[in-house]
């Protein structure tokens, strides 16, 4: 089927539903944005019936950064509530639910939705967290085709990350759509996601940051020294943690971490300090004052008037909850490594130092490495989703596993283990296969350090899914691996026609022949396990190419 979207509906004119609407006008598309009536609207008297959503729009346009491009766009948005102006969603193509985060709320509007959807419309929730598929639950079989999880990070004009999450009932066709859009006509950077609680960019922030923080607590590190230490000089952007965190709003913060505990019981490393009691009570606290971060202007930073009318931003004393005067804290490892240029040079002096500042990078690395690798391929078959959702969503210089290669990984696994952050079992059997890195680099000379990301290992979790890496110039060389796996090793092929977004390929692919349900020769893929989440647009003409040249492929006997 081809999608087009001329019109879209945004249901939800908060924080995040104002500025996808201004996005989607960004983008030249006509947008309705709905939200609720005020309990005390009198019927007929429109102002008041669009009360809420005409607030919330005008908070949108003041908003800085600009969510808009240009204020001639403007036009392109109608406001309107759910009740009066529910017909708009009927001539909607696409309908972004933005909405609270509440799963009966979330049913019961996609309730509504599905009577009056046209046929092709697609339609997406914004979710942080909520399964996707719970939240098409009971409805129709079209709405399920077309119903797929589209997770944008705040704001959505400036955060290139566009998390897509289509469940089990989603369209192919739909997802590779959204794909494109989200992509080419919106400049996001997608990542395909399972559907596992907070996709990805939240759960490795969340995962790694609960364990920061109670890290920072039990060693008494004080809001500036963590500040100084973890921005840019360890890859992350100026807002370093406690400024995140009063940026994204404290509530937000607990909101998140409260409903990721109860989801992930499973995953040992994150329940831990998820559920950890003096951060929670910290987080808590402040919460109930209001300290809710930027947004009511104290969080763990506050705005202070000195004497002479100068601002001055106190820093929150986590022992005694009082704002104190800002300090410069100094300390040797950072002032040898902050100039360095390469974010790995600035870590290795860290890693290989010994006061208070290295040991706070040193165990935030570390863990992150070690819960990176932990959660594949639960979340991710593959590094590369992970890394891009870090660096997109979070504007850091490099994911994990980009990190971990510039350190080496044979020699990290050491010091992982050593400091009680092992790596997950799939890492030692990636090392002991031979591979030294997450990526493979084409360095244009020895001296240079980084080179081109050419492609990324494929995570071997299946014992018996056997793939070579080595990168083979030749098209479709079949390997038998024993035990009726075949391989097929064709990068060369595979570049020129899988890869037109010119994305990283993997070292290898494996591409298995077998007999459709149908009796008809088919071929399967595995591409989107590795390739960072966009699919290729005209999946029937690779199928054909494959098939064309590789036609000696025969069926697999036998099914693992
Ligand atoms: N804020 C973020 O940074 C962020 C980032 C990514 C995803 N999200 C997700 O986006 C969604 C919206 O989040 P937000 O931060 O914009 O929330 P918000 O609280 O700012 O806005 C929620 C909107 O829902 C409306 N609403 C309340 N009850 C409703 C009902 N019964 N029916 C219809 N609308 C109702 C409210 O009037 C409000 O305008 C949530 O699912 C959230 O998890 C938020």
């Amino acid at each position: 089927m081809n999608y087009q979207i001329n019109k879209a509906v945004v249901v939800g004119a908060g924080t995040m539903g104002a500025a996808l609407a201004a996005h989607l006008a960004n983008a030249g598309v006509s947008v309705t944005l709905l939200d609720i009536v005020p309990k005390d609207a009198a019927a007929g008297n429109k102002a008041a019936r669009n009360k809420i959503v005409t607030e919330l729009w005008d908070r949108c346009l003041k908003a800085k950064p600009a969510n808009l491009m240009g204020a001639d766009l403007k036009t392109l948005i109608s406001l309107g509530n759910l009740e009066d102006d529910f017909g708009a969603v009927a001539e909607a193509d696409w309908i972004i639910e933005a909405i609270v985060e509440n799963l009966k709320i979330k049913q019961s509007l996609m309730t509504r939705i599905d009577e009056v959807r046209k046929p092709a419309c697609i339609v997406s929730t914004n979710t942080s967290g909520i399964p996707v598929k719970d939240i098409a639950a009971g409805r129709s079989k079209g709405f399920k085709q077309h119903f797929l999880g589209t997770h944008f990070f705040n704001p959505p004009r400036y955060l290139k990350l566009l998390e897509i999450i289509p469940t089990a009932d989603t369209s192919k066709d739909v997802t590779e759509f959204i794909s494109w859009f989200g992509e080419y006509r919106l400049g996001k950077g997608i990542v395909l996601c399972k559907d596992t609680p907070n996709f990805i960019g939240n759960r490795v922030a969340f995962g790694t940051g609960a364990f920061g923080m109670d890290f920072i607590m039990s060693n008494g590190y004080t809001v500036d020294e963590v500040d100084m230490i973890t921005g840019p000089l360890v890859g992350n952007p100026r807002t370093a943690t406690f400024r995140l965190i009063d940026l994204v709003g404290v509530d937000v913060w607990e909101h998140v971490g409260k409903n990721l505990a109860p989801l992930v019981q499973h995953d040992k490393l994150a329940v831990k300090y998820l559920e950890a009691e003096a951060p929670n009570k910290l987080i808590h606290s402040m919460v109930e004052r209001n300290w809710l971060g930027n947004k009511t202007k104290v969080g763990f930073y506050k705005e202070v008037r000195t004497d002479d009318g100068k601002k001055e931003f106190y820093s929150l004393d986590l022992q005694t909850m009082e704002h104190v005067a800002p300090s410069k804290p100094r300390f040797d490892s950072v002032k040898a490594a902050k100039d360095l240029e390469g974010l790995g040079d600035r870590l290795k002096v860290m890693l290989e130092a010994d006061d208070k500042a290295a040991k706070l990078v040193s165990a935030l690395t570390l863990q992150s490495f070690q819960y990176a690798s932990s959660i594949i391929p639960e979340v991710a078959d593959t590094a590369k989703p992970i890394d891009d959702a870090m660096r997109w969503g979070f504007m850091r210089e490099a994911g994990p596993f980009e990190t971990w290669d510039m350190l080496g990984v044979r020699e990290t696994v050491k010091k992982m283990k050593a400091a009680g952050y092992p790596a997950a079992k799939w890492v030692d059997a990636m090392l002991k296969s031979g591979v030294e890195s997450f990526y493979q680099y084409k360095r244009s000379s020895p001296a240079d350090k980084n080179g081109d990301k050419v492609s990324v290992y494929d995570v071997q979790v299946w014992r018996r899914v056997v793939l070579s890496i080595q990168a083979k110039q030749s098209c479709g060389q079949e390997r038998r691996q024993g035990r009726g796996v075949r391989c097929l090793e064709r990068e060369v092929c595979e570049d020129q026609t899988a890869n037109g977004h010119g994305l990283p390929e993997r070292f290898a692919r494996d591409e298995e022949g077998h007999r459709g349900e149908r009796g008809r020769f088919d071929v399967r893929y595995r591409r989107r396990r590795c390739a960072g989440g966009i699919p290729h647009q005209d999946e029937r003409a690779r199928r054909r190419h494959f098939q064309h040249h590789h036609r000696s492929a025969r069926p697999r006997r036998k099914r693992f």
